[in-house]
């Protein structure tokens, strides 16, 4: 079937998450497949408002597979917010001739996507961020890798935690949501998960730990999510309370960097194609997702309306099994 549009950009926004390159990639690569010209825009929407573009052919997505970040760089763009930066933005769509947007990104990112759509510029939205948590997919690119850099860390956190039968406080990503606590907290058997979507206290955790005191445990990790606490008033208390000597640390950006893990770069590959498909058969206002393993798409408002439930069985599971 021919393709309804000629010519699409391709742009990443918010922060960036491993796995926006293989997205980037597989776009070029779908489109070039149908016939269809890309640009890249850079630094989101910012550079769109700039008509900051560049033209992107097979090779110029070569060897960035691989490669943690974002080859387009990332923004966050305030301008874009109001109504004379998205006009600057259509005016660059219409000059240079873009029919359709891929846009690789988080929830705000969504919202940009919409407006945009509303005002006749076709887009087509991609998940891209650590935190999972986008309401209309199960995964979001980057949320693999950055569990597996975090598993990574706190395992050898532990090495040294048992060597000292100490306990450590860890801090990781998700201002306000706690699926790379939860999903790390599990994969390393932490004694308490703090999440913003659960009320807990340091005082629930030090409970935890005198559990497991008595039941023979000598070393303890508490895994924070960066919206709940400050993991260094939490140690400081922890020690003072239980006498176990106890050791912050803030995991930070290493978290969301890096080479992107084999599911992050299928998954990626798999949207881009797929907003690609999308765009060829005149769709737009559309985010793309994975649900039981299958992609689906939905529209961009429906999706932005969606109510994520954070999964509870999952997170009572881990406090059964992390005594
Ligand atoms: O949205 C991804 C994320 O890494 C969050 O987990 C974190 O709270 C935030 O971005 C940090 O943002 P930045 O480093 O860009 O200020």
């Amino acid at each position: 079937m021919e393709s309804k549009v000629k010519k699409i950009g391709v742009l990443t926004s918010g922060g960036d998450a491993p796995g926006m390159n293989a997205a980037i990639r597989s776009v070029v690569r779908a489109a070039r497949y149908r016939g269809i010209e890309v640009v890249g825009i850079r630094r989101g929407y910012a550079g769109l408002i700039a008509g900051d573009t560049m033209e992107l052919d097979v090779r110029d997505v070569s060897n960035i597979l691989h490669a943690g970040g974002t080859m387009l760089y990332s923004a966050r763009s305030k301008e874009f917010c109001t109504e004379e930066g998205m006009q600057k933005a259509i005016a660059v769509c219409k000059e240079q001739g873009i029919e359709g947007l891929v846009v690789i990104g988080g929830d705000g990112s969504y919202r940009g996507a919409g407006d945009l759509s509303a005002r006749g510029i076709p887009c087509v939205g991609i998940p891209g961020t650590i935190d999972n948590d986008i309401t209309s997919t199960d995964y979001t690119i980057g949320f693999d890798t950055c569990i597996n850099c975090v598993v990574d860390m706190v395992d050898r956190i532990r090495d040294t935690m048992r060597s000292h039968e100490r306990c450590s406080v860890v801090e990781v990503m998700g201002r306000h949501a706690g699926y790379v606590a939860l999903h790390a907290g599990i994969a390393t058997g932490a004694t308490f998960v703090m999440v913003p979507e659960v009320p807990s206290s340091v005082v629930d955790v030090i409970k935890k730990i005198e559990e497991g005191r008595k039941l023979g445990k000598s070393n303890f990790i508490v895994i924070v999510a960066e919206g709940v606490g400050n993991a260094e008033d939490m140690s400081r208390y922890i020690q003072e309370t239980t006498g176990i000597v106890t050791r912050a640390t803030i995991l930070g950006h290493v978290q969301r960097g890096g080479s992107p893990t084999s599911r992050d770069r299928v998954l990626a590959s798999q949207y881009g194609n797929f907003a690609v498909e999308l765009l060829a058969a005149g769709k737009s206002n559309r985010v793309v997702g994975m649900r039981k393993d299958e992609l689906v798409d939905y529209d961009l408002h429906e999706a932005l309306a969606m109510k994520k439930e954070f999964p509870m069985d999952l997170y009572n599971m881990s406090d059964i099994i992390s005594i």
